[in-house]
């Protein structure tokens, strides 16, 4: 049986991004016998200036999404970070494996950390440090893939390399993961600036897609969405056209097409943005009204994350017992 963990940050409405790179494939990912874990990743959201009543409802609006996007907890386990101990005492290991070098190295440090120093609010250690305990959220649960968008290869590439670095320390405690990214659309663009990430904590929400927008506004940042000059029709080039590439992605997502062969039914912008916005709408229709029913009973999506917890813990508590016994800590 494949061990499957995954997990979203509530630091931000979700997107179109987070659907397509990751929560669709999870749905697809899911265990007949529950092996599958998904999480909200609530302690991540603490590494950058946060508001703590809106962490609260973010984390609870993501939950409430999972199940609405399909996910069924009698086929996976759906559980918030916080919940359950094991992640932060298994982080505290493997800050003792990873080096200060290799986590300056990573992108998403340098991007955040020099957008928090340019207003001025400090960046905060564990920043630095998240992805050591993004790691410790995978490794707790002996996790086989990990099914993510683009933008997070590189910390699943470093949750590897301590895994192997441990094992060899201290002997075999960890499965070592690999990454799964969709075919297409595993880095869905802003539509306002296809060159940087559709991200849910952007400042200017015009080139997102969040999952919950009313339909009427999808249709207009679609319609908006920029575009690249040129005069030789539609065509599906990342580097020289990314606005199109973007469109022809989310269209192929949606729709089951290639973006290359998508690409030859226009000649115009105008009828490609319609077309996109069209599907994009009908994917998050089913979603938006199942989110709509959970959203009026709360006290199922808590029901669901507590039982979550209970089974996360059960799965996590040996496997991070075993750690602490490899690299020398007395038993309790
Ligand atoms: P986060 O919350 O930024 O994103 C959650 C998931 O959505 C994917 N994603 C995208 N995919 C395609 N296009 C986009 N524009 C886009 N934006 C986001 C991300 O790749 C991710 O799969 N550090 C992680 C959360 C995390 C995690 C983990 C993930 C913490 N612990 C353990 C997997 C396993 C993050 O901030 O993702």
């Amino acid at each position: 049986m494949t061990r499957v963990f995954s997990g979203i940050t509530p630091s931000g409405h979700l997107t179109l991004g987070n659907y397509l790179g990751a929560i669709r494939q999870w749905v697809a990912a899911e265990q007949p016998a529950g092996d599958a874990l998904f999480c909200v990743v609530d302690l991540h959201a603490l590494t950058t200036e946060h508001d703590p009543a809106r962490v609260g409802r973010l984390s609870r609006q993501a939950a409430t999404l999972f199940l609405a996007a399909g996910l069924d907890p009698q086929r996976c386990t759906l559980f918030v970070q916080s919940h359950v101990d094991e992640h932060t005492r298994l982080s505290y290991l493997l800050e003792c494996t990873a080096t200060d070098g290799e986590l300056r190295r990573m992108i998403q440090y340098r991007e955040k950390a020099a957008k928090a120093e340019a207003s001025g609010q400090g960046v905060r250690l564990s920043l630095l440090t998240y992805p050591v305990l993004m790691a410790a959220d995978i490794l707790a649960y002996g996790t086989d893939e990990v099914p993510v968008g683009e933008d997070q290869r590189q910390h699943v590439e470093l949750t590897r390399d301590l895994a192997v670095r441990f094992n060899q320390r201290y002997g075999h405690t960890f499965s070592v993961p690999k990454a799964t990214v969709p075919a297409v659309a595993a880095r869905v663009m802003d539509l306002q600036q296809p060159t940087s990430k559709m991200g849910k904590s952007a400042e200017n929400g015009a080139g997102i897609v969040y999952l919950l927008d009313e339909p009427a506004v999808i249709t207009k940042k679609v319609m908006r969405a920029v575009t690249d000059s040129g005069d030789d029709g539609v065509v599906y080039d990342r580097a020289a056209r990314p606005g199109v590439a973007n469109l022809l992605d989310v269209l192929a997502a949606c729709t089951g097409g290639e973006p290359e062969k998508l690409a030859a039914r226009y000649s115009q912008y105008g009828p490609l943005k319609r077309d996109v916005a069209e599907a994009v709408v009908e994917l998050l229709r089913p979603l938006q009204e199942r989110h709509a029913e959970l959203a009026a009973d709360p006290g199922e999506v808590e029901r669901v994350l507590r039982e979550g917890a209970g089974r996360a813990r059960a799965l996590a508590r040996p496997v991070v017992d075993r750690a602490y016994r490899a690299i020398g800590l007395l038993a309790a």
